[in-house]
């Protein structure tokens, strides 16, 4: 059972993983977004217990992961590796915290809801585990506007296509292209096979140089050559979007970008669409921007949105060949909605449900 807040108490929080890309991003929005929590507890491995880090204003001592962490804990937000949560999000929620988990652990266990509040958010009550799994970033950066969309023209496929900030990758991804970019500035490379390769060295969490290239990979190898990204993609766009036979076939690319992920979209509709139609269904959706003027130069690019909480969308065309498609170029902020601010809404769902009466656990 979930438990009830008593009198007026307001909601204890552990962020697991506060030292991470995604942790810093987290403790960013808490200190920005309205405050509903009581104690926030940081949480880290033992190389990080001790460190100081600013939350509403004040340092707060980062304490090691341990049982104890989670005494008297509501909710638990989880940014650590899928090991981690595997092994501790199951620990935290026999301790009576809600769990709000960001890894791929449990996103498509049948008794673990994957939530986005635009999208699914009556799902967030529904957790018999105690546990609610937070999308993973390529999803999310899309997820919203392709909600939209389809509550109102029912979606029946989508093609797409990802090019992949470097900080999806975590801390690590992020410092290795700044050093490539070192490496490479100023000179003339990138005009000769392999110069590239050769000048940057440390390829970091990725299969080959990102500065100066792109890399048709993301993930690990899965059956018949897909990736693990292109598959959760797939997957986890069918179970937010409650269309478990959803055509869905993605091609993720990592490109040099720092953070903000940005997909093409082919996305086919159970009828025929219109530009002006999707045009007024994106407007008016909330969490959706849509800047969708080329003729003026205006469309999203990931320098642009970087930092910001919204979907961005442009490029809005209908396909030449086909009525029911349209076409569209997204981006969103890999490390805000693509994780921690989907992540800080779910939590903030919990505890408005926390201090109401009737939650369900099951
Ligand atoms: N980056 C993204 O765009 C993104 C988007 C959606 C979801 N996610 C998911 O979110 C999670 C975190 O990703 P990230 O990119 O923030 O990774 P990251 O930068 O590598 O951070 C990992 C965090 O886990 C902590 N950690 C590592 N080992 C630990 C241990 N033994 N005990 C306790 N804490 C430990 C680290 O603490 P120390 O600093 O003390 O090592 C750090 O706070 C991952 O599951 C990732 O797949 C990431």
């Amino acid at each position: 059972m979930t438990p009830q807040l008593s009198g007026r108490r307001k909601p204890t929080l552990a962020v697991v993983g506060a030292t991470g890309a995604v942790g810093t991003v987290v403790l960013e929005l808490l200190s920005t977004r309205e405050d509903v929590w009581g104690e926030i507890r940081l949480v880290a491995s033992p190389r990080s217990a001790g460190r100081k880090l600013m939350v509403r204003g004040e340092e707060v001592e980062v304490v090691a992961l341990s049982e104890e962490c989670f005494d008297g804990v509501d909710v638990a937000m989880f940014d650590v590796p899928d090991e981690l949560s595997a092994q501790w999000a199951p620990i935290a929620a026999s301790k009576g915290a809600v769990v709000v988990d960001n890894s791929g652990a449990f996103r498509m266990d049948g008794d673990v809801p994957l939530v986005v509040p635009e999208v699914n958010a009556h799902s967030a009550r529904v957790r018999p585990r105690g546990i609610i799994s937070n999308p993973n970033c390529t999803t999310l950066s899309m997820i919203v506007a392709l909600g939209a969309l389809h509550a109102e023209l029912g979606l029946t496929e989508l093609i797409v296509s990802s090019y992949q900030a470097v900080s999806g990758a975590g801390q690590v991804g992020i410092e290795t292209l700044r050093d490539q970019i070192t490496k490479v500035a100023g000179s003339n490379l990138g005009t000769q096979p392999g110069d590239v390769r050769r000048a940057v060295g440390d390829f970091g969490p990725f299969p080959a140089p990102m500065a100066l290239n792109v890399v048709p990979w993301a993930g690990s190898l899965q059956d018949d050559g897909w990736s693990s990204e292109e598959l959760k993609v797939r997957n986890e766009s069918r179970k937010i979007l409650g269309l478990p036979d959803l055509r869905v076939s993605a091609t993720c690319v990592r490109v040099p970008v720092i953070t903000t992920h940005s997909l093409t979209v082919h996305a086919r509709f159970e009828r025929e669409v219109t530009v002006d139609r999707a045009h007024e269904i994106l407007r008016g959706a909330p969490g959706v921007v849509l800047y969708d003027n080329p003729a003026e130069g205006e469309f999203p690019t990931p320098a642009d949105v970087v930092g910001t909480d919204p979907t961005w969308v442009g490029r809005v065309r209908r396909s030449l060949d086909d009525p029911t498609a349209l076409e569209l170029f997204v981006c969103g902020d890999n490390l805000r909605k693509g994780a921690a601010l989907n992540t800080a809404q779910i939590a903030e769902v919990v505890a408005a449900e926390l201090g109401q009466s009737g939650p369900s656990s099951g």
